[in-house]
């Protein structure tokens, strides 16, 4: 049997697509836990409400430094709410209240202290449809750095943020095209360039893959898997089999509530509840 990395690129993603069907739960090696990982953002008692539905209800839970924590779920459970509420984008919609206090590296996100704008920088986010400006790929990535007084050398940060969403290879020629023209899984990752142009601390995503083929899937899950090195990433994904794949943690939720928040393995192969239990075998969702 070849090994994966001896594979080329291509045959690699080819792999990887096949495994994408199988229900047989893959997990990834965890990365050794060599220092204790500071918690970024911390979630005390958060309640989150539209008008008086509360979509997501006393949920605690503390998101680790430079891993990968995955929020999973059937849909309507109130993944994108809790995701949505780390860097505010709640904020625009006018029915919400939020109780309880989220808190990004220590300071309480709706504390006098706190700008949503300065937060949003620090938290970027990753939509479910790519979603790139109508403008060429160069400007999609420059435009938000630019806009923000960037003073190094942009063509440099366009090339760095292409490089670290792993597309730097394909659009290097064509910069100056439009956005349009990429494929919908090329978008995603220019998505994640543009996000990444910003130097967050933080990358939100929400289930960054449902739009693409199998193919393109695999390639965003490989750049997940590179990005947690120098990012830590929140990854909403409704794909039990992505979450196994990709994330270090795993958060259930259910009916707005945290059912289960534990090492992936754990929650994959030895969870405490057994509403975990019954959605991670398919039992319901
Ligand atoms: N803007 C909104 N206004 C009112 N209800 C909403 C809004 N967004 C989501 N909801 C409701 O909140 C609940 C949780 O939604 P959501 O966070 O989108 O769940 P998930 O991402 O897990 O599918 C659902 O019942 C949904 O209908
Ligand atoms: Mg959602």
């Amino acid at each position: 049997m070849v090994r994966l990395s001896e594979m080329t690129p291509d045959k690699r993603v080819n792999e990887h697509a096949l495994r994408v069907a199988p229900p047989a739960v893959r997990l990834r090696q965890s990365p050794p836990q060599t220092e204790a990982s500071e918690a970024v953002l911390r979630a005390a008692g958060v309640t989150i409400s539209y008008g008086d539905f509360a979509a997501v209800r006393n949920v605690t839970l503390d998101i680790p430094d430079r891993r990968v924590t995955a929020i999973i779920g059937p849909s309507g459970c109130g993944k994108s709410t809790l995701l949505r509420a780390m860097n505010r984008m709640n904020d625009f919609i006018p029915s919400m209240s939020i109780r309880g206090t989220l808190s990004y590296r220590g300071e309480d996100i709706h504390g006098a202290r706190c700008d949503a704008v300065d937060l949003r920088r620090r938290i970027g986010m990753v939509f479910q449809k790519p979603n790139p400006f109508p403008k060429t790929i160069f400007k999609n990535v420059a435009w938000g750095a630019q806009i923000n007084g960037y003073r190094g050398d942009i063509h440099d940060l366009v090339e760095s943020a292409l490089r670290q969403a792993a597309l730097w290879d394909e659009v290097k020629d064509k910069l100056h095209k439009s956005a349009y023209a990429l494929s919908g899984g090329q978008q995603q990752r220019l998505c994640i360039a543009r996000a990444i142009a910003l130097q967050p601390d933080v990358l939100l995503m929400d289930e960054p893959c449902s739009a693409l083929d199998p193919i393109a899937t695999a390639r965003i899950e490989e750049l997940i898997d590179q990005l947690r090195s120098q990012f830590t990433v929140i990854l909403v994904t409704h794909n039990m089999q992505q979450a196994a794949r990709v994330s270090d943690l795993t958060a259930f939720m259910y009916m707005g509530e945290l059912v289960e928040f534990d090492d992936t393995d754990t929650i994959f192969t030895n969870p405490n509840e057994q509403r975990t239990q019954d959605y991670i075998t398919g039992r319901f969702g």
